[in-house]
């Protein structure tokens, strides 16, 4: 099974690579990267820690050879080991990465590129990027955190069910993240969250220098935020 996955992924990359090339396809890590560009707020030296990398053949391919300097995170020895071969990274991490940003386990003390590819949902302890939110800031002072965000539970829930229990749990978390009621959680609106991330960011310590999507999927569209760490 491993062998048909890799066969079948590492088939899938060299297919996105040909039409980068070739038909001048862009990703969406591709159109994030253009558009920090002309947006002139692409950072000159670009320090990128990847908080989810799996085995790097979604996103981090995308930008390996557009920053200075790599880290991955990856939980799955299976996939770290591939990241390795797959991936020119600075450093492969094999771990939590949340753990790694909440106990000082990362190689870095700040980082100016921070993308959490987190699962749309639940996974183990944690849910979504919930819980990197309580500690991705302490290293990052100017530059660009993405991530992955899911405006509506029940489109997610269609293509991977939950039982009632964690559903409800998962509604539960992001009220309390959200700071909205329960009820208005399982659809919330682009330029509504676009507005509360704001909020967050800004109540950490930081102003917003830009902020745009790039819808990935009918269930996951990717944040991102140019940030300055207000002195
Ligand atoms: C959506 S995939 C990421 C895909 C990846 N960014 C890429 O470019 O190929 C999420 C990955 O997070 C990993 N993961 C789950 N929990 C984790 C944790 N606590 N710390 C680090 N990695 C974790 C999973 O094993 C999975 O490979």
């Amino acid at each position: 099974m491993k062998i048909l996955q890799i066969i079948k992924e590492n088939t899938r990359r060299k297919l996105v690579d040909w039409s980068r090339k070739k038909l001048s396809l862009n990703t969406v890590i591709d159109q994030l990267f253009l558009d920090l560009q002309i947006q002139q707020l692409l950072p000159n030296n670009i320090e990128a820690l990847d908080l989810f990398a799996r085995n790097g053949l979604w996103l981090s391919k995308d930008y390996e050879n557009k920053v200075n300097y790599l880290e991955l995170c990856e939980i799955d020895k299976f996939y770290h080991n591939w990241s390795k071969k797959a991936i020119k990274a600075n450093s492969y991490n094999l771990g939590d990465s949340i753990k790694m940003l909440s106990q000082n386990q990362l190689k870095k003390e700040k980082y100016n590129f921070i993308l959490s590819d987190n699962f749309s949902g639940k996974f183990g302890p944690y849910t979504e990027h919930f819980e990197v939110f309580d500690y991705v800031f302490k290293y990052i002072d100017n530059g660009i955190i993405a991530f992955n965000v899911v405006p509506n539970t029940i489109t997610r829930v269609k293509y991977y069910p939950e039982n009632e229990t964690d559903y409800n749990d998962w509604l539960v978390k992001r009220s309390q993240f959200y700071n909205l009621n329960k009820n208005e959680v399982e659809n919330i609106g682009i330029k509504k969250l676009g507005q509360i991330y704001e909020n967050i960011i800004t109540n950490k310590g930081y102003s917003v220098k830009y902020f745009n999507h790039l819808v990935r999927n009918d269930v996951v569209t990717l944040f991102y935020f140019v940030i300055e760490k207000a002195s």
